[in-house]
């Protein structure tokens, strides 16, 4: 006996991600819905070698529904998630609507497995934002070993991050600067995404960073360890997948470089790709489609104490959302419903 899966937003970036996942991991799912908004009923997306047609989410019943994977924004989720819940179908959430509620469970499952019980507390799980989780996988075995202190973090995250419509306007932005009888302003993005960097990924918060950034600050204390200091700067870059983050990690410990690349190899759901020659490092281009997180540049920083760099690429699709969600309903299968 397998799930009944719900994947709400199934027509989004990362609700197509999440059946593709679904798929290729062969849940053990005995039906699944996809669902979006009335603007796209009947659209069809693929599972797997089948073909599904969306459902309204606003019509849907949710009872003896198992788990319901949302991809839609905070506003949908607001709405739809404690219905789901209520019914008694188990949200796992990508919005960042519940993800600093202390009563819900804010889970990676390679870093803080043992959250899953206080699913019970309100029915809903929440998965990180797409640049936390990818940056926590490859910090946790680190901080096992050699406590860390502090992270400086930079990140280079692509338009996917942003949804279809952030994909669309670098694309369609590109194309008109190769054409220009047709000009295409900047919508989803501050400023011209095509050919450019913006520091600027949300909106700004009273101390002069980023909503972005503050959420890699607050979620990686929920999910590794609230000692643990951070300070980042989130960029918009123009690449359609896949995020890459320049780290530095200072430790309570010292942590040989080399110490540090063989406990990441051996880390859950890292690669490392760390050869000391032009090109032997991950790139986001050759990371997307992928499950893993991939680790290169590992090397000691020499103006500290106890320091290490590192340069950390990951689908942003995948381990920052779809796979994520994923690898939760895995969890919550096999700790708690053991059905399949
Ligand atoms: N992209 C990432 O890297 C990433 C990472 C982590 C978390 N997230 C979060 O995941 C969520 C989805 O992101 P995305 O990138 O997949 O966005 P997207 O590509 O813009 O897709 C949004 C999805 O939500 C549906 N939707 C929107 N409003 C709805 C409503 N009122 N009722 C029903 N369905 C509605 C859309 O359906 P229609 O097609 O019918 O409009 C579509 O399926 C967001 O909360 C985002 O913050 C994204």
């Amino acid at each position: 006996m397998g799930y009944r899966i719900v994947v709400v937003g199934a027509t989004g970036n990362v609700g197509r991600e999440m059946l593709n996942i679904l798929a290729e991991r062969q849940f053990p799912v005995d039906e699944i819905a996809a669902l979006a908004s009335r603007r796209s009923l009947g659209t069809e997306v693929s599972f797997g070698d089948k073909t599904l047609t969306t459902q309204d989410l606003d019509t849907f019943d949710f009872a003896g529904w198992d788990m319901a994977l949302f991809a839609v924004g905070s506003a949908a989720t607001k709405d739809y998630a404690p219905k789901a819940a209520a019914a008694g179908c188990v949200v796992i959430d990508n919005s960042s609507l519940y993800r600093y509620d202390p009563d819900i469970p804010l889970i990676v499952p390679e870093c803080n497995p043992e959250a899953i019980h206080d699913y019970k507390n309100k029915n809903i799980i929440a998965n990180p934002n797409c640049s936390t989780a990818q940056m926590v996988v490859a910090l946790k075995p680190l901080h096992d070993r050699a406590k860390i202190k502090r992270v400086v973090v930079s990140t280079y995250q692509s338009v996917s991050g942003a949804g279809k419509d952030g994909m669309d306007e670098l694309w369609d932005q590109t194309k008109a600067i190769y054409n220009p009888t047709t000009e295409v302003e900047p919508k989803k993005f501050q400023k011209q995404i095509a050919f450019n960097v913006i520091p600027q990924i949300d909106v700004f918060m009273e101390d002069g960073s980023t909503k972005e950034e503050w959420k890699m600050v607050v979620e990686t204390k929920k999910i590794v360890d609230p000692s643990i200091k951070v300070t980042a700067t989130c960029v918009r870059v123009p690449v359609f997948v896949g995020h890459s983050e320049a780290v530095n990690i200072e430790f309570e410990e010292f942590l040989d470089e080399d110490e540090a690349r063989d406990i990441l190899r051996e880390a859950p759901g890292i690669m490392v790709i760390d050869k000391r020659e032009a090109g032997g490092y991950v790139s986001p281009i050759e990371c997307a489609g992928d499950f893993a997180t991939f680790i290169s540049r590992i090397r000691q920083d020499s103006t500290i104490e106890n320091g290490i760099n590192l340069w950390c690429v990951s689908d942003n699709l995948r381990k920052g959302a779809a796979l994520n969600a994923v690898q939760i309903a895995e969890l919550l299968g096999r700790e708690v419903l053991k059905k399949g």
